[in-house]
């Protein structure tokens, strides 16, 4: 499901533009961004975000730059996917980018993208882990070279800085295309504290056309919500704004929530399932999901939308929805759910609805243990 997501991602990000000049780490936003073995000394300030990009010579000492290769490169190519830096070294082999002046105890939206576009010229896409401090994150499977992979994680940090490492695994040469870095509120994503982070499996903007990719700044965390539409949805819209409600502490974005799903077969659920791998190191992680809803369409008075939503057949929550016009409420699992591999969530109507479900967006994470993020390995547990 991911999968067909990235290739959206690529599809949908445009060149960047203007240049501007190289400069520290956080910029007057608290974001750090960085394109990945730029070649150049100075950076440039990206199309579509009209965010600042700098080189990355400031935050890794190891590691050379290569351009993608030209089959892959196209005038429409963003400058991120352009360049990459890659980690020579075996097995085993540990290379690390720092990011610094952080903010002690804050959460960070941390995120790496990865497009191999065959850089080497060996035409074979590798398999690496990356790690937040000593931390493993996740593994990064390129299966698909022309295929960008994102790997996100939500965070708290420990310490004023924050190395990201990327382990070679003996599966091939790890390398990386982008490196971000976004401060959150410490009240959003209450699931993420000092002892666990989420790692990004889905976020997936419902009913959204398949070129409308919303991030920075309609989104001001500049999280990437990614266009998603089945064959039995029928998407709904509104020009409106959609306004946070007092249970939508993930602050989800108003151009998010103009668009959603409803099923094109009204007496049918809407239904997002996703299957647990669990990785060769660990047990099956845990997992937290939010489901958005918005009512965007006016309701005759003799017509009624309510709902209640099961997670593998068994009632998620017990509330029964009933939605608000233009008014996001967040359906969540405050604790990550051990339960299954397997989840299958279901936005069922109630026997005296008249409308079918609402689903406007969604969020999937797994759940990781931390210990000490950020500091270095003898600065121990917490
Ligand atoms: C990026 O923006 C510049 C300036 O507006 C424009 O000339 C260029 O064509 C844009 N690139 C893409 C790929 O949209
Ligand atoms: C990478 O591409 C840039 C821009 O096209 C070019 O200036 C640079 O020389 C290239 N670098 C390598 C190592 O080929
Ligand atoms: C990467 O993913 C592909 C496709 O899912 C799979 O065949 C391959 O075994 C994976 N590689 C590693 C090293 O896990
Ligand atoms: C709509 O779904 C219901 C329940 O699954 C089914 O009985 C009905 O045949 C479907 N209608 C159409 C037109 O597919
Ligand atoms: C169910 O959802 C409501 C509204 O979001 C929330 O207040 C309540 O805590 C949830 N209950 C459980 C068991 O998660
Ligand atoms: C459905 O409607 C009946 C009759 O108005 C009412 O008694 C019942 O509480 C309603 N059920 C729900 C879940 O709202």
């Amino acid at each position: 499901m991911a999968g067909r997501w990235m290739v959206l991602l690529l599809l949908g990000l445009a060149a960047g533009g203007g240049v501007i000049q190289a400069h520290g780490q956080v910029d007057s936003l608290g974001f750090i961004s960085i394109d990945c073995g730029l070649h150049v000394e100075t950076g440039y300030v990206e199309n579509t975000t009209k965010l600042s990009y700098v080189p990355d010579a400031a935050f890794t000492d190891t590691g050379t730059n290569h351009n993608i290769s030209a089959e892959y490169l196209t005038p429409t190519t963003d400058k991120i996917w352009r360049n990459v830096r890659s980690f020579g070294g075996g097995d085993g082999t540990r290379s690390c980018y720092t990011l610094r002046s952080l903010v002690f105890g804050l959460k960070y939206l941390i995120r790496a993208m990865f497009l191999y576009a065959n850089y080497d010229g060996l035409n074979r896409s590798p398999t690496f882990d990356v790690y937040i401090g000593v931390n493993y994150w996740q593994t990064v499977n390129i299966s698909e070279g022309d295929m960008p992979v994102i790997a996100e994680i939500i965070t708290v940090i420990s310490g004023d800085y924050l190395e990201v490492c990327l382990v070679n695994t003996g599966s091939g040469t790890p390398f990386i295309s982008s490196l971000e870095l976004r401060p959150l509120q410490n009240k959003l994503y209450p699931q993420a504290d000092a002892s666990r982070a989420l790692v990004l499996a889905a976020r997936a903007n419902a009913g959204a056309s398949t070129d409308t990719f919303v991030r920075y700044p309609e989104d001001p965390h500049d999280r990437i919500w990614i266009p998603l539409t089945l064959d039995e949805w029928s998407a709904i819209s509104t020009t409106n704004k959609v306004q946070n409600g007092v249970t939508d502490i993930f602050e989800a974005p108003s151009a998010v929530m103009q668009t959603a799903a409803t099923p094109t077969n009204s007496s049918r659920p809407i239904v997002v399932a996703w299957d647990v791998k669990p990785s060769a190191k660990d047990k099956p992680p845990g997992f937290v999901c939010m489901l958005y809803m918005a009512e965007l369409q006016h309701i005759p008075s003799n017509a009624i939308r309510q709902f209640h939503v099961k997670l593998n057949g068994k009632l998620w929550n017990q509330t029964t929805l009933g939605l608000r016009y233009l008014e996001t409420i967040v359906l969540y699992n405050p604790q990550p759910d051990y339960a299954s591999q397997q989840y299958i969530i279901s936005l069922e109507a109630t026997a005296n609805s008249t409308l079918p479900p609402i689903l406007n967006a969604f969020e999937v994470f797994s759940v990781i243990p931390t210990t000490g993020i950020a500091t270095v390995p003898q600065e121990g547990t917490n």
